[in-house]
């Protein structure tokens, strides 16, 4: 069965508290690794710059900030996290978008970059939306991907499984008042590729001059690609 309608509803219903159990479940980080993400897309000129998944919209508002002549697409498929985002970032001139990255309403070589946080975790076929953005990039476009990442075997392995096994779902109990929600989250980090494994799915995608880098004891990682 695919994931998307229970990943869709299940958006849907924590979208009001999706933020505060953001900042709060990665210390205040979070934000950092979005500027990081904006970085690596680099500056779209005139151009158009895709924000898929946003959410509740904190990318596409970063795009926008530090790329002010840049038009800025914020897609998702929940609308109650894109009415979040909307009310949020009312006063900017983002377009907002209802859609599903596995099947993009967008004409090809479109968007001068294409950025996502949280996505892939959540598709059925990583590689299949990996292509699917290719091909809406421009040639010499950039993608960057934000997700999380099953965790090393190192010493530090039984405190940072600790912490996903039952100290994010209790903060999702008491936040978010959803503990399915972010058991969800432990279990499909747990099962996610290894940041190695993404790498070498973004060069079966086509993706050239690929790159990662992880954040909180390895725990995040970003990874960026270009269309060549
Ligand atoms: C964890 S949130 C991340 C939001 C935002 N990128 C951020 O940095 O906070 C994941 C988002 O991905 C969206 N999503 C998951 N699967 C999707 C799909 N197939 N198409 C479009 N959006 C999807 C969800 O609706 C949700 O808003």
């Amino acid at each position: 069965m695919s994931k998307g309608p229970g990943v869709q509803k299940m958006f849907d219903a924590i979208a009001g508290r999706y933020d505060l159990m953001n900042r709060v479940m990665t210390l205040g980080q979070d934000q950092r690794w979005r500027r990081f993400v904006v970085q690596k897309a680099a500056d779209p000129g005139k151009g158009w710059a895709l924000d898929l998944a946003t959410g509740t919209g904190d990318i596409a508002a970063l795009l926008q900030q530090s790329y002010p002549e840049a038009r800025v697409v914020g897609a998702d498929f929940s609308r109650n996290m894109l009415e979040e985002a909307r009310k949020r970032f009312s006063n900017s001139p983002i377009h907002w978008q209802a859609c599903d990255a596995n099947a993009l309403p967008f004409a090809d070589n479109s968007f001068e970059s294409v950025t996502f946080g949280y996505l892939l975790r959540n598709v059925d076929d990583s590689l299949r939306v990996l292509q699917e953005v290719r091909r809406v990039l421009r040639p010499g476009g950039r993608v960057v991907c934000l997700d999380t990442t099953p965790p090393a075997r190192n010493m530090l392995l039984p405190f940072v499984r600790f912490y996903f096994r039952f100290g994010i779902p209790f903060m999702g109990r008491l936040i978010a008042q959803d503990e399915a929600a972010y058991s969800y989250l432990t279990g499909s980090t747990m099962d996610f590729h290894t940041a190695e494994e993404l790498a070498l799915l973004f060069q079966k995608a086509g993706f050239s001059e690929i790159g990662f880098r992880k954040f909180m004891l390895g725990t995040i990682g970003i990874h960026w690609g270009k269309k060549s």
